[in-house]
């Protein structure tokens, strides 16, 4: 049995009568310690598959099993743990709370599921290790590039151990050395850790990191790539000698000016395909919406009292230790939840 299967999924979206079939039939085994990638262009319908793969979104039709669970049955509030227990969500754009430091930020799915400060404390602190950023444990987002906040994100994302990690587009709004910084860390996760990955991207380098790749046209699987062994390694000598050649050049600019270009906030990649798109606003509200859901969990997990002083319940009933939580932090969840 695979850890993921999907069976003639499909998705259509119905807004003011008109219908559009976005999904048709797709038909998909992800193999636990797999890395797939998405690949498709702008509007083939690899977010709306991912988003049903995260539990995010259900399929119109089709069977989808999780770890030997059945989703399609099960309600809000028991998909909202799945997510929670079985999966970590990375996005283009980060998703870190900007009033949170880069260990509260990644502590946040541990608050979700009730588990004391102590213990979040030292698995946040070990998660950020892992993604190389053991000195940057208090900075906040903004004092970070954008290549950190995403390895900040990938931190929050493996904190709880999850069954996998999914990733939509998770080097879009990074420059090229940040992209290949990434994509490193990713393979280092899935080969030498093996946390199965379920990546969406629209870069044919980047996709070259995964084990297969999985091609989408106009809603249905076109065919499925083998990444040979071969391939991956010239896709990653390229990355090294990009990286090489980042590092070198920020080693001459500290030199003269003093400062590291880490400390750069914008990453934008210069010339993203998708970036130029113009996202219908409705559908980016909707998208904005559906990936906030993954942190925010059940909606009744988290409220607050009228003094302002928000009580934290998680979903085994068990209270978090309030003065484990930052008033910013309490703040910052209600703000999550308000937009929900
Ligand atoms: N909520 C929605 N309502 C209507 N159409 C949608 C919705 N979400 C996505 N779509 C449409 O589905 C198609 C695929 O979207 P998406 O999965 O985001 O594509 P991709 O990620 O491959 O660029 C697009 O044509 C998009 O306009
Ligand atoms: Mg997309």
């Amino acid at each position: 049995m695979a850890l993921l299967e999907l069976r003639d999924i499909t998705r259509t979206f119905v807004n003011d009568q008109v219908e559009t079939k976005v999904l048709k039939g797709i038909n998909l085994d992800v193999e636990k310690g797999e890395f797939v990638s998405i690949m498709g262009a702008s509007g083939s319908g690899k977010s709306t598959l991912l988003n049903i793969i995260g539990c995010l979104d259900r399929a119109t039709d089709g069977t989808y099993v999780v770890n030997g669970v059945l989703v399609d049955k099960l309600s809000e509030n028991e998909l909202a743990d799945m997510r929670n227990r079985e999966m970590g969500f990375v996005f283009q754009s980060f998703h870190l709370l900007k009033n949170l430091t880069a260990r509260a930020n990644v502590e946040l799915p541990l608050i979700y599921r009730g588990m004391n400060g102590e213990e979040r404390k030292t698995r946040a602190i070990k998660a950020l290790e892992r993604v190389g950023l053991g000195h940057r444990m208090d900075h906040y987002p903004k004092q970070m590039s954008g290549g950190e906040q995403q390895r900040v994100a990938i931190a929050r994302s493996i904190v709880g151990d999850p069954s996998f990690m999914l990733a939509d587009e998770p080097t879009g709004a990074l420059d090229t050395k940040n992209t290949w910084n990434v994509m490193e860390l990713f393979y280092e996760l899935n080969k030498k850790e093996g946390i199965t990955i379920v990546m969406v991207t629209h870069d044919t380098q980047v996709a070259h990191y995964a084990d297969k790749i999985i091609w989408l046209v106009d809603g249905v699987i076109d065919r499925i790539e083998v990444v040979t062994e071969d391939k991956r390694n010239k896709v990653r000598a390229k990355a090294a000698m990009v990286i090489a050649e980042a590092k070198a050049k920020a080693d001459i600019d500290m030199v003269k000016n003093g400062a590291s270009e880490e400390h750069s906030p914008t990453d934008k990649k210069a010339n993203s395909v998708e970036s130029a798109t113009v996202v219908k606003e409705k559908e980016k509200e909707q998208k904005e919406k559906k990936e906030k859901k993954w942190f925010l969990g059940k909606k009744k997990q988290v409220s607050a009292t009228e003094q302002k002083k928000p009580v934290l319940v998680a979903d085994n009933k068990a209270n978090i230790d309030e003065s484990d939580v930052n008033i910013e932090a309490k703040d910052n969840i209600e703000e999550a939840n308000k937009h929900e």
